[in-house]
């Protein structure tokens, strides 16, 4: 099975609802045809970018998926500072990034809030990308495969096969994030291969050679090349990379 490649830009906290606009008609001017024909890109801005972002998006007539970067796992209700999965589909949100290790760590999101997360998402049929990873301790302590696999598992648990075969994983090893320090991509390829054989478990054979998984971690123009030709590495969640139009459209481009 052929997988296309998915390389999405997480934002993070940066870029207000004007300059997310110039940075969608920039980046547009970037990219051809075969660029949007080979990969399938997602832009993942904050919250408040998402309407400006969504309304540039479809009046330029840009083939760019719109991505959240967190949700809530309600319709709707007395949760104060929240956003609902059906606010975002009003928004033509496809994918929403769920458990980044920023959230984990930072707002103490559990595997069990991931799982509810995940599902949720899927419930409004919109694609999760399901973020695991290890800290630097864990990878020096040797408990990079059990920590990731069990994250997996959880993120996947009581999601039928079918659903779970659409879904984006991006193995971000924590170290990586922000560091300038990537993951080799033999280690990547290593870890990855292995999320593909958790998600067999969890899910079936078939929903494992369909699902998408990207590296993330200090991702540039400079090594996505590399990271790209290997076997398991379908994509890359995109950072500090993402925030430029020039820098993001050549990792988009494997670095060209
Ligand atoms: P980075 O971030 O590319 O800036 O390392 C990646 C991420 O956290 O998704």
């Amino acid at each position: 099975m052929t997988r296309k490649p998915i390389i999405a830009a997480n934002w993070k906290m940066h870029h207000d609802h004007f300059t997310a606009i110039q940075f969608a008609q920039k980046f547009s001017y970037l990219l051809d045809k075969e660029d949007y024909e080979r990969v399938d890109i997602a832009i993942c801005p904050p919250f408040t970018d998402l309407r400006s972002m969504q309304t540039t998006l479809e009046a330029d007539r840009i083939p760019v998926a719109l991505g959240a970067q967190n949700c809530y796992w309600e319709k709707q209700g007395a949760f104060t500072g929240e956003i609902s999965p059906t606010m975002l589909v009003k928004l033509k949100v496809s994918y929403v990034i769920v458990g980044h290790s920023e959230r984990r760590e930072i707002f103490g999101e559990t595997d069990e809030m991931v799982n509810r997360k995940v599902r949720s998402v899927l419930e409004h049929q919109m694609t999760p990308i399901v973020c695991v990873g290890e800290t630097l301790e864990e990878r020096e302590a040797g408990a990079t495969q059990g920590k990731v696999l069990g994250q997996v598992a959880e993120a996947f648990a009581g999601v039928k096969s079918a659903a779970v075969a659409p879904c984006v994983v991006a193995y971000e090893p924590i170290w990586a994030i922000g560091t300038g320090r990537n993951a080799t991509p033999e280690d990547a390829q290593e870890t990855i291969a292995l999320i593909r054989g958790a998600v067999a478990e969890a899910a079936g054979a078939e929903a494992a050679e369909a699902v998408r998984i990207q590296y993330g971690g200090s991702v540039k123009p400079g090594n996505i090349a590399e990271l790209m030709a290997q076997p398991d590495i379908d994509g890359a969640l995109v950072g500090g990379a993402s925030l430029d139009p020039e820098d993001f459209a050549r990792v988009v481009r494997f670095g060209a």
